[in-house]
C-alpha cells in the first residue's frame, strides 16, 4: 500500500495551480449520459473518483477516456443502462447519479447502494422521495436499489426536507428532459449545484436557480459543447489551511474567490493575511495566529468537506478553538489520529474542542478524503517524521498533492506499496 512520508516544521513559499472541483465534475461527466454528441469536459482533476466515473460510464458502453491532462470527452450515444461495474458504484457517492441519469434517458435503472467517504449513515430517501413525486416507483432490497417508471415522468414541485448537494443535483438530472416545469425548492446552492446548471444549459436545458428553487423548464435534447469545470474551492481552502499551520507565503492561482468568501473572513480573523485577486489569492502567514469556534452548515456557509483539515489547523493556534459539523456530526474519526500526535483535542457529541497542541509527527492511518487531508495538515506542522497510510482515501480527490506540497518547500514524498 502507499504511503505519504511527511517531515514537518518546513515553511510554504511559492505559487500552484488549483484543479478543478471534483464535486463539480463528478455530476457534470454523469449527466454526460443525458446529452447526445460529444461532450469536451475541461479542467477534470485526476483523482480516483474521475477514474473510476469513467469506469462506470465505459462499462455503460460510453466513450469516456481524458485526451490530454485535464480534458475529459464523453460521447454516451452507445450507453446503456447496464451498470457492468456495480463493484466501483458501492465505493462512491457521486455514483447516485447514475439514479436520476439512467431514469431520465431509460425509465429504469438497477444499482448498489451507492458508496462513498465513510463517515456515518448517508441515507438517500430525499433522492428516492424525489423521483417519487416525479412519478418513479423506488424500491431497496439487499443493499440493491432499483428505480422504475411505467409511464413518462411528469413535471412537478419537488420540496426536499433536507437541504442535500446530491438530491438537488439528481432531481436536476431527472428533470431535465421532462416536458413541462419542474419546480425544485429547498435546494442546495453549493457552487457544484450552479456548475452543474450552467453545463446543461450550455447543453440547451433551460434550467434557472433562485436562491434554493430551481426551475427546469424541460427541452427535448441536449446537445454536446466544451465545458470547463469551475476551480476545486475545497482544495483551496485546504492549502490555506497548509499556510496557516506551516506559515510562510503562498499563492494559489485558478481559484474563484466568490466561492470561498465566508471561509476567507475566517482565515482573516484568525491571521491569516489574504489577499484575493482576479483567479488568484495569497495567503500570507507570519505570526501566531489565534482560534475560532465554527459550526458546519451548507453553503454558502463553512464546509464540511473543510471540517477536519480546519481542526488541524486548531491545534496550531495560541488559543484552540472548536468545530460542530451539523451535516455530518459523526465526522471525527480523524480525532484518534491526531491524538496519536499529541493533539489535545475533546470530542463532546458533534463538537471537537480543540486546545493548543505540540504536534509530533508519528505513524497514521487516513480514514477518508478529508481526514487523510487533516492528516497532512498537522503532519507539515508537527516535529519529526510522519507516515500516512490509506493514501488511497486522499488521491480520491486531491490532484497531485505531494507534488503541489514538495513544489511549496514541504518535506514530502510518496512511498509506492508493493
Ligand atoms: C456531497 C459531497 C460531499 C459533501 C456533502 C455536503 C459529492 C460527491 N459529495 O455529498 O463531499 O460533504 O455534499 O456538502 O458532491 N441527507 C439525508 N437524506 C438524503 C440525502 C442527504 O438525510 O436523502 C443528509 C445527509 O446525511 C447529510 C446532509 O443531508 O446530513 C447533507 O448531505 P448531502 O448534501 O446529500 O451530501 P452528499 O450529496 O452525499
Amino acid at each position: 500500500m502507499d504511503k505519504i512520508i511527511i517531515e514537518g516544521k518546513e515553511r510554504l513559499f511559492g505559487e500552484i495551480s488549483i484543479g478543478g472541483m471534483k464535486n463539480s465534475a463528478l455530476p457534470i461527466l454523469f449527466s454526460c449520459l443525458l446529452i447526445e454528441g460529444e461532450c469536451i469536459i475541461e479542467n477534470v482533476p485526476r483523482v480516483s473518483d474521475i477514474f473510476n466515473t469513467l469506469e462506470i460510464l465505459k462499462g455503460l458502453g460510453a466513450y469516456a477516456e481524458f485526451v490530454d491532462k485535464n480534458t475529459v470527452v464523453i460521447n454516451s450515444k452507445t450507453a446503456t443502462n447496464i451498470i457492468k461495474n456495480q463493484n466501483l458504484v458501492s465505493k462512491m457517492r457521486a455514483s447516485s447519479y447514475l439514479m436520476g441519469t439512467l431514469l431520465a434517458r431509460f425509465g429504469y435503472v438497477s444499482l448498489n447502494m451507492p458508496g462513498g467517504c465513510n463517515f456515518g449513515v448517508r441515507p438517500i430517501e430525499q433522492h428516492l422521495k424525489g423521483f417519487n413525486t416525479l412519478g418513479a416507483i423506488c424500491s431497496e432490497n439487499n443493499g440493491k436499489i432499483e428505480i422504475k417508471t411505467r409511464k413518462r415522468l411528469k413535471s412537478q414541485k419537488i420540496t426536499l426536507d433536507k437541504i442535500s448537494v446530491g438530491a438537488t443535483i439528481n432531481m436536476v438530472l431527472a428533470s431535465v428532459l421532462i416536458s413541462g416545469t419542474t419546480i425544485i425548492e429547498s435546494c442546495a446552492i453549493e457552487p457544484h449545484i450552479d456548475d452543474l446548471i450552467c453545463f446543461l444549459n450550455k447543453c440547451g436545458a433551460k434550467i434557472i436557480r433562485k436562491g434554493r428553487t430551481v426551475y427546469i423548464q424541460g427541452v427535448k435534447r441536449l446537445n454536446g459543447c466544451k465545458y470547463k469545470i469551475s476551480p476545486d474551492m475545497i482544495e483551496a481552502l485546504t492549502y490555506i489551511c497548509f499556510a496557516g499551520i506551516c506559515g510562510g507565503d503562498v499563492l494559489l492561482n485558478n481559484i474563484e474567490a466568490s466561492h470561498l468568501k465566508y471561509c476567507i473572513e475566517i482565515f482573516k480573523n484568525m491571521g491569516i493575511k489574504i489577499d484575493t485577486y482576479e483567479k488568484s489569492l495569497r495567503a500570507n502567514c507570519e505570526s501566531d495566529i489565534v482560534g475560532q469556534n465554527v459550526v458546519t452548515a451548507p453553503y454558502p456557509l463553512f464546509p464540511t468537506d473543510l471540517h477536519p483539515q480546519f481542526s488541524a489547523l486548531l491545534c496550531y493556534t495560541i488559543n484552540g478553538g472548536s468545530v460542530r459539523d451539523d451535516v455530518f456530526p459523526t465526522r471525527f474519526a480523524y480525532v484518534n489520529e491526531l491524538s496519536k500526535m499529541g493533539a489535545k483535542i475533546k470530542l463532546i457529541e458533534n463538537t471537537a474542542i480543540i486546545n493548543k497542541s505540540h504536534l509530533i509527527g508519528a505513524k497514521l492511518d487516513a480514514t477518508d478524503l478529508r481526514a487523510g487531508a487533516a492528516l497532512v495538515a498537522a503532519a507539515l506542522g508537527a516535529e519529526g517524521i510522519s507516515e500516512i497510510n490509506n493514501v488511497n482515501y486522499i488521491v480520491r480527490g486531491y490532484e497531485n498533492l505531494v507534488d503541489k506540497i514538495s513544489s511549496l518547500g514541504g518535506k514530502i514524498k510518496l512511498l509506492k506499496g508493493e
